[in-house]
C-alpha cells in the first residue's frame, strides 16, 4: 500500500456532503451516523421508505447533535428513480457511499422485469454512481466507497439473472458481490484522473434483514460493520488509494478485480440496462 500523506487535502475544514444509500438499514443507519458525527459533514440518507427515513434522520440528528442530516426518497433498483434523484440534487457530492441490498428468498422482477437482486445490488450501484459521476469530479477530491462483501463469486455473465440458472440467493448474492467489486476497478480506472476514488470493502458479519434472508445472524454490531466504510469515506487512504478491496480496515486479497477484460465486459453489459 502506498505511504500516507497526512497532509491530505480532505482533511481542510470545508463542509463535505455524504449520501449513503439503504441508510434505514442495519450498517447504512450505522454508517450514516458515523459519518454525522464527524466534523464538517452533511449526511445524506437514501431511502425507499419515508416512514423509516424520517424515523432515522431524527435519530441520527438527536445521537450526533448534527442538524445538516437529511432523507431523499429514492428507489435503487430503478434507474428512472435514481436519475431523478441526480436530475434534482444541488450542490457538491464528496463522498458516495452504494451500501443498498435485498437477498429475497425466492426469484423476484423490478417493474421493468429486472431481476431484484441484480437490480439493487448491482445496477444500483452502477446507476449511482454514473448518475453522480460528474458532480463527484467537480467536486474533487472526491470518493465512492462500494460495499461488497468477502462472500462472493459464481458471476455467469451469460446469465445474470437466473434465467437459465435455478434461482438461488445465496447464489445471486455471492454472484452480486463479485460484480461490486469487478465495477469498481472499471470506475476506480475511469475517475482516477478527476481526483475521485473508488473502494470496495466488506463491512463485517452483523444481523440484519438481509443476512436473515441469507440463513446467517452476524457476531458484530452495526457499529462495528460501518468501520471500515466510515474510515474509507474519511481517512486519508480512502482518498490516496483506489481500486482496492480492504476488510477491517487493511487492504485485503482480491480475486475479481485484477482481470480487467472481464470487469470491462461487466461494465459494458450494465450500461445496456
Ligand atoms: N449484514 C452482513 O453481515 C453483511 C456482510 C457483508 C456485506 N454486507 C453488505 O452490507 C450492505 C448493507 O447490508 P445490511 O446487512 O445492513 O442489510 P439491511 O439491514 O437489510 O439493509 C439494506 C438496506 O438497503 C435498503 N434497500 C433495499 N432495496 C432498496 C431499494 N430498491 N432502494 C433503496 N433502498 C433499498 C433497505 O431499505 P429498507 O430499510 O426500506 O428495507 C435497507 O435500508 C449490503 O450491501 C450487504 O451486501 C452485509
Amino acid at each position: 500500500m502506498a505511504e500516507i500523506d497526512m497532509t491530505s487535502k480532505y482533511s481542510d475544514s470545508r463542509n463535505h456532503v455524504a449520501l449513503i444509500t439503504g441508510a434505514t438499514g442495519a450498517i447504512g443507519k450505522a454508517i450514516a451516523r458515523q459519518m454525522a458525527a464527524k466534523q464538517g459533514y452533511e449526511v445524506v440518507l437514501l431511502c425507499r421508505n419515508e416512514r423509516k427515513g424520517r424515523e432515522a434522520v431524527q435519530e441520527i440528528k438527536h445521537a450526533t447533535g448534527n442538524d445538516d442530516v437529511r432523507m431523499e426518497l429514492t428507489d435503487v433498483s430503478r434507474h428512472a428513480s435514481i436519475q431523478s434523484l441526480a436530475d434534482r440534487w444541488t450542490g457538491e457530492l464528496h463522498v458516495l457511499i452504494n451500501n443498498a441490498a435485498v437477498t429475497p428468498r425466492r426469484r423476484q422482477e423490478t417493474a421493468e422485469g429486472i431481476e431484484l437482486q441484480w437490480a439493487t445490488n448491482v445496477l444500483g450501484y452502477f446507476w449511482m454512481t454514473q448518475a453522480f459521476e460528474e458532480v463527484l469530479k467537480v467536486s474533487a477530491p472526491a470518493r465512492v466507497v462500494n460495499i461488497a462483501s468477502y462472500w462472493a463469486g459464481d458471476l455467469d455473465i451469460n446469465d445474470l439473472e437466473f434465467k437459465r440458472r435455478r434461482y438461488n440467493n445465496g447464489t445471486a448474492y455471492r454472484q452480486s458481490k463479485q460484480a461490486n467489486r469487478m465495477l469498481t476497478a472499471v470506475f476506480a480506472g475511469r475517475l482516477s484522473p478527476f481526483q475521485v476514488t473508488v473502494n470496495a470493502c466488506h463491512p463485517g458479519d452483523v444481523n440484519s434483514a438481509l443476512s436473515n434472508d441469507l440463513g446467517f445472524g452476524g457476531h458484530e454490531s452495526p457499529d462495528q460493520g460501518a468501520r471500515t466504510p466510515v474510515w474509507l469515506a474519511t481517512s486519508p487512504v480512502g482518498e490516496q488509494e483506489t481500486g482496492k478491496y480492504f476488510e477491517h480496515m487493511r487492504e485485503a486479497r482480491d480475486r475479481f478485480m485484477a482481470d480487467k477484460l472481464a470487469a470491462e465486459a461487466l461494465y459494458e453489459v450494465c450500461l445496456r440496462y
